[in-house]
């Protein structure tokens, strides 16, 4: 239980608030590199403030506020060129730094009166298919490669608006329990009124005991489930709460980086960035990557609860635009949560002091690998299975053919003697 203050202070994500000055140290996606190819410019909100993301001709990306500094018009209606975006309504041309190059009506306009009407910007770039922004003070950090961006294999990426919190879904994943009651018995109540089979993978899911490990990029979040022994994997690896505003999660095949990126508020994009690379093929590093809105509501207004992450969504959405954390009733099996609570306040009190909060990366690196469980709940490629049927891929244009894929792998690796 917090007070309203303290609530407010984990919450906000806008300019010149606590939390928002944690949030403006780390990179972002926004858009897909496929989305700037069709139409070179996107309307893009991001910690409450309004940005227009933008390719140049020669492959360059930029980031800048919204608004034209001349008379303030729309630069999302902007014209992209090779020197930048230029403003759809005078003409001002802005390179990728935010510098004005040029003032149309005024070709003999001195560089000195021009630095004067530069608009903000950030950082941008692109990686494993999708555009990046960095804007916060000073020299952006790296982009940091997590394995899911850069490992060879499918990338099939679902995403939604949902109206809610950021936070919210991030304490979901720190919330171990939630699997065996969300997952476990309210996804058979469902099947069972549907007339629907419950996903295997997902059945008996008692959990016998949970820990919580602060690292370099997050939580470790380990369980034991009943019948497992300390050496499976859910235990002795676990997976991580990947510091803001990630879960790493996957096994068997299957990697996903679920992704919530703070819109503002009250809003948060919600994408399951899913990489299907089975062991026992192999994979070119050009496969194509594929986008698609996963449903979470339906025409009635109800949440769709009858799979995976529409579960989750009701369980985020349904505690309301900010979670009360004030009326709450934080308890024992809560300790993860604590945790999270935990790592976002000394990341405030890191950022009051100058310093880069946890998970900041400043070493240029390949890539970065996370902790994760090879053999989720101790099953084999049925998991896949199950997840791509049971959960938000289902979705998925490619869903048959990622389903096939895990068959013929797990076909190929009996054919090699494994399992
Ligand atoms: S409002 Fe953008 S150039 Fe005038
Ligand atoms: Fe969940």
């Amino acid at each position: 239980m917090l007070t309203q203050q303290e609530n407010d202070e984990l919450t906000q994500v806008g300019p010149g608030t606590p939390m928002g000055d944690v949030l403006r140290h780390y990179w972002y996606p926004v858009a897909f590199v496929r989305e700037l190819e069709v139409f070179p410019v996107k309307e893009v909100r991001l910690l409450g403030e309004n940005w227009a993301v933008f390719r140049t001709p020669s492959g360059e990306y930029g980031i800048v506020d919204e608004r034209c500094p001349h008379r303030g018009a729309s630069l999302t209606y902007g014209i992209v060129e090779d020197a930048g975006l230029r403003c759809g309504y005078h003409g001002w041309l802005f390179n990728t730094s935010g510098e004005c190059v040029e003032i149309l009506a005024e070709p003999d306009s001195s560089p000195k009166f021009r630095a004067g009407c530069g608009v903000r910007a950030g950082s941008a770039q692109a990686l494993g298919g999708m555009v990046w922004v960095y804007v916060g003070e000073g020299p952006a950090p790296e982009l940091p490669r997590y394995e899911a961006y850069v490992m060879n294999g499918y990338r099939d990426i679902g995403h939604s608006m949902l109206p809610c919190n950021w936070l919210q879904i991030m304490e979901n994943a720190v919330d171990p329990y939630h699997v065996e009651s969300l997952h476990g018995n309210y996804f058979e109540f469902i099947a069972r009124r549907q007339g629907t089979p419950m996903p295997e993978s997902f059945v008996a899911n008692k959990h016998e005991k949970v820990a919580f490990d602060p690292f370099d990029h997050g939580i470790i979040k380990r369980r034991l489930l009943e019948g497992q022994s300390e050496d499976s994997d859910d235990w002795k690896i676990g997976h991580p709460l990947v510091f803001p505003y990630k879960m790493w999660v996957g096994g068997n095949g299957v990697y996903q980086m679920q992704i919530r990126v703070p819109v503002d508020d009250t809003h948060t994009w919600a994408l399951f960035y899913t990489v299907h690379a089975p062991d026992g093929l192999e994979f070119g590093d050009d496969l194509p990557v594929v986008d698609y809105e996963y449903q979470w509501i339906d025409d009635h207004g109800r949440h769709i609860v009858d799979y995976i992450e529409g579960q989750d969504v009701m369980a985020w959405v349904t505690q309301g635009p900010v979670a009360d954390r004030v009326n709450e009733r934080i308890t024992k099996s809560d300790v993860g949560i604590l945790a999270c609570r935990r790592m976002f306040k000394e990341a405030m009190q890191a950022v009051r002091r100058g310093e880069d909060p946890v998970a900041v990366v400043r070493e240029p690196h390949d890539v970065i690998k996370l902790p994760l469980e090879r053999s989720k709940f101790g099953r084999g490629a049925g998991f896949a299975i199950d997840w791509i049927n049971d959960g938000s891929m289902r979705y998925s244009p490619i869903a048959e053919e990622m389903k096939q894929l895990h068959i013929d792998a797990a076909a190929a690796r009996a054919d090699l003697g494994g399992s």
